[in-house]
């Protein structure tokens, strides 16, 4: 079942709806079509209460001066890009810098700050939503105009799935990332420092001072980035390792093992009170594991809470960082005569 309405209107009078997905279980996803944002995740704990498991803000107003990503798709280009500059076929770019110094998640409007079209598919057990944006030529600074469609189903399994296709009409870079903060306890009053997480990974990418990607790997042996094997993120989250001081915490893209193009079970998070598990499947190289170190007391969300930090945990499927200026990475460019796919499943369950 899928309930359309409105949810607020720009300031420049345009409407924004609100789609709220309900599965054969009684579990619901709701998703504007600002930003593609998820404003809410109701999956059940293991009493079967259902609650929320994502940050949200009470109105449109939040969404639209929110810095933070919430629920949105962060795109063209997810993450982070040293000075906004790269090359492509001989060209030289210079994207919008947002972020220090750094483009930062498409940069000053990206995806997350648009208006995109919202077509129903499937209105039947497993209902499913196709957003779609058009992203003009030199938009923030990328060429070509870029079609990207994301189409979020919730699933008979309660997973909530999203599917993306990207096309261009001249050569560019496209990485866009599903940018929702997790918090399975069901209260963004608990912060996620005991949430169970393992991801299946060896190694990060590891960074500069600014969040850049050096280009080395940093093995995670022996450092307080090892989830090879489940562990609270709490647990070393405060240790003095050189990469967590430079994210504050975590804020680390991890090189997924099995990168071959299929979507495979990647990493996993347990929140022991509520008994509430969330799998992370996807057919993307990285993923970046935020803590949300930088929620800090600003952020307003829903009922006029003020987030914490670390309120929120973000699981967001990628190419690593700096990939346009990193070729020993995975390709973000996109031609014209190809297609973008990405495929990220968060499937949640009780254990
Ligand atoms: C980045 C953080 C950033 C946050 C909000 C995350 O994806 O890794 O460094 O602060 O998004 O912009």
């Amino acid at each position: 079942m899928i309930e359309k309405k409105i949810f607020g209107t720009l300031p420049d009078n345009r409407e924004v709806y609100q789609y709220t997905l309900t599965n054969k279980s009684g579990c619901t996803v709701t998703i504007i079509n600002f930003g593609a944002i998820v404003t809410s995740l109701l999956m059940p704990d293991r009493n079967g209460v259902l609650e929320n498991l994502v940050l949200n803000y009470d109105s449109l107003h939040g969404y639209v001066n929110d810095q933070c990503y919430f629920g949105a798709i962060a795109g063209r280009y997810g993450n982070r890009i040293a000075k906004g500059r790269f090359q492509l076929e001989g060209n030289q770019y210079q994207l919008s810098i947002n972020d220090g110094t750094n483009h930062l998640h498409g940069g000053k409007t990206g995806f997350s700050k648009k208006l995109w079209e919202g077509k129903i598919l499937n209105t039947d057990s497993e209902p499913s939503l196709a957003l779609t944006l058009i992203s003009p030529d030199q938009e923030e600074g990328y060429p070509g105009t870029v079609t990207l469609t994301v189409t979020y189903t919730l699933t008979e399994k309660n997973e909530l799935r999203i599917d993306y296709k990207g096309t261009t009409d001249r050569t560019t870079i496209l990485n866009p990332t599903h940018h929702s903060y997790f918090n399975l306890s069901g209260s963004c009053a608990n912060t996620i420092l005991d949430h169970e997480l393992s991801i299946d990974s060896d190694f990060i990418t590891m960074v500069d001072h600014e969040l850049i990607s050096t280009g080395e790997s940093y093995h995670v042996h022996h450092t307080p980035l090892d989830f090879r094997t489940p562990k609270a993120v709490g647990r070393q989250i405060n240790e003095r390792d050189p990469q967590m001081l430079m994210g504050k915490g975590y804020d680390h893209n991890w090189i997924l093992k099995n990168f071959d193009g299929h979507v495979r079970n990647v990493a996993q998070v347990y929140e022991p009170r509520s008994g509430r598990h969330m799998a992370v499947l996807t057919d993307q190289p990285g993923l970046q594991f935020y803590s949300g170190n930088f929620l800090g007391g600003t952020v307003r969300g829903k009922d006029g809470f003020t987030y914490q930090n670390r309120s929120g945990l973000c699981l967001e499927a990628q190419c690593p960082p700096d990939s346009p200026n990193k070729p020993e990475f995975p390709s973000v460019v996109l031609k014209e005569n190809e297609t973008y796919h990405q495929t990220t499943i968060y499937h949640f369950s009780i254990k």
